[in-house]
């Protein structure tokens, strides 16, 4: 089978391409060189920019797979570290993967005294992602030996690279906490991942963390939900940083830059302050709702709405249901959660919502776990790119092994001013 485009009464086939899932696609690679012609296509919407075996997503029917398992599946039975091997390395991991795989982490949690210093240059108030991104790249100088930015040398140290991210990534995202919060540095002990990550933040120096498995088993469940999510706007920053040829520790501070903005990972804390303004301005969410269907951007019902989602988030779902049980396995109640069951349950019947098909996505309930957590919502962000750090890791290694990849190079239409003469300073009015 092949696609024909008839341009200027001349034709032109261009083969298909069929995903294993069935999605196809047109393959383009000739269209300019064959037609002249480039595809529009503002914001990739229509546009397949690689192939990939990490991720299935299908947003018209709410499915969500990492390398074959069902996010239903992995959330029942599976952790974040597993989920994190499974999606770096492409399978569950066997007893004995799985244990030196967790030996490495643990290996690779500490942030050397050196880099430590870096967070002297860095207000109090700094912007927590601002802080993460500048410290991602800063491992890149740290371990110039794993990242020469050479492909071929980059890949024989992977295992350790991968490491030191997912691990270090978590570290420093503690260290971020505590900085911002004027508290000594806690470092990590040998412990699983989540704990340590709690212990890090939440230890005082004469009172060690003591560990609460349902808030272990909330951490894990939250960070597992975000671990990837296909050719999303960070993903795809580090595929495009990787494609030049950057190493895995440039390419994901590059990915903690374009997660911060609030259309991305910054939805999260957006969502939170609509619940508390709704909270302050003694609404149960009744009014909000009438507001948010003006259709102006500035009054969204936040965590509603996906940009490839048109069914329910599968992940909204596993979230909203743990929900519950988290802030009651914690004693804790939450007039947040309340106000936030409200928007759900008015916006699922009413017209404007459904006709439009728009369903809570995941930072509509991810919010009041962390919270529950006692983590502030000026570190939601940051917990997000923790999250996601297996699905970069996955990406970059995907463009660092394909010996036919080209380095990622959009074209454009240009429309500003064709050529003029240059106009002396002199003789400009
Ligand atoms: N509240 C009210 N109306 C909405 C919302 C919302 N949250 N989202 C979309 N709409 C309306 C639009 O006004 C538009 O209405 P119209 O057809 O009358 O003009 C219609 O629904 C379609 O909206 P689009 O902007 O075309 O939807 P798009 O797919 O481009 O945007 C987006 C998706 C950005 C996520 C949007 O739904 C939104 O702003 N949601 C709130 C922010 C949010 O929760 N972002 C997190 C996304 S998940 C993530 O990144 C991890």
């Amino acid at each position: 089978m092949s696609a024909l485009i008839k341009i200027d009464n001349k034709e032109f086939n261009f083969p298909v391409m069929t995903g294993t899932e069935g999605e196809k696609a047109i393959d383009a690679r000739n269209l300019r060189k064959d037609t002249g012609y480039i595809f529009y296509d503002q914001g990739y919407g229509n546009t397949g920019s690689c192939e990939s075996a990490v991720t299935f997503l299908d947003g018209d029917n709410g499915i969500l797979r990492h390398r074959g398992y069902s996010i239903d599946q992995l959330a029942a039975h599976s952790e974040f570290v597993e989920t994190a091997y499974l999606i770096i390395y492409g399978e569950l991991p066997t007893l004995d993967q799985r244990k030196a795989f967790g030996q490495l982490l643990r290996k690779n949690a500490h942030i050397e005294t050196q880099m430590q210093e870096i967070f002297k240059g860095f207000p109090k108030d700094a912007p927590p992602m601002a802080m993460l991104s500048s410290i991602a790249n800063a491992l890149a100088a740290h371990y110039p030996e794993l990242a020469t930015n050479n492909f071929e040398k980059d890949l024989k140290q992977f295992d350790l690279a991968a490491a030191i991210a997912l691990s270090k990534i978590r570290t420093i995202g503690a260290m971020i906490y505590r900085h911002t919060q004027g508290l000594p540095f806690m470092h990590p002990k040998d412990l699983p991942f989540c704990d340590n990550f709690l212990h890090m933040m939440f230890s005082e120096p004469y009172q060690e963390y003591v560990s609460i498995p349902e808030v272990t088993k909330a951490l894990n469940l939250i960070l597992l939900m975000h671990a990837d999510h296909e050719q999303n706007c960070s993903t795809s920053t580090v595929r495009m940083v990787g494609s030049s040829g950057a190493n895995l520790f440039t390419s994901i501070s590059a990915g903690i830059n374009a997660l911060s903005g609030p259309l991305h990972g910054g939805a999260n804390v957006a969502v939170m302050q609509m619940l508390q303004s709704i909270h302050d301005e003694g609404d149960d969410g009744t009014r909000f709702i009438e507001a948010a269907k003006g259709g102006s951007k500035s009054n969204r019902l936040m965590g509603f709405g996906h940009a490839v989602y048109r069914n329910f988030d599968p992940r909204a779902k596993v979230i909203g249901e743990a929900c519950d049980g988290v802030l009651k396995k914690l004693g804790k109640s939450d007039p947040l959660l309340d106000i936030a069951k409200n928007l759900e349950q008015a916006a699922l019947k009413d017209d404007y919502f459904v006709s439009r098909k728009l369903y809570p996505n995941v930072d509509f309930y991810s919010g009041i776990i962390f919270r529950a957590l006692g983590i502030p919502t000026n570190m939601f962000t940051v917990m997000f790119a923790i999250g996601r750090t297996p699905g970069w890791i996955a990406n970059w290694k995907e463009v660092a092994s394909n010996p036919k990849g080209r380095i990622y190079r959009p074209r454009q239409i240009f429309v500003g001013a064709t050529p003029r003469a240059y106009v002396p300073i002199a003789q400009r009015s």
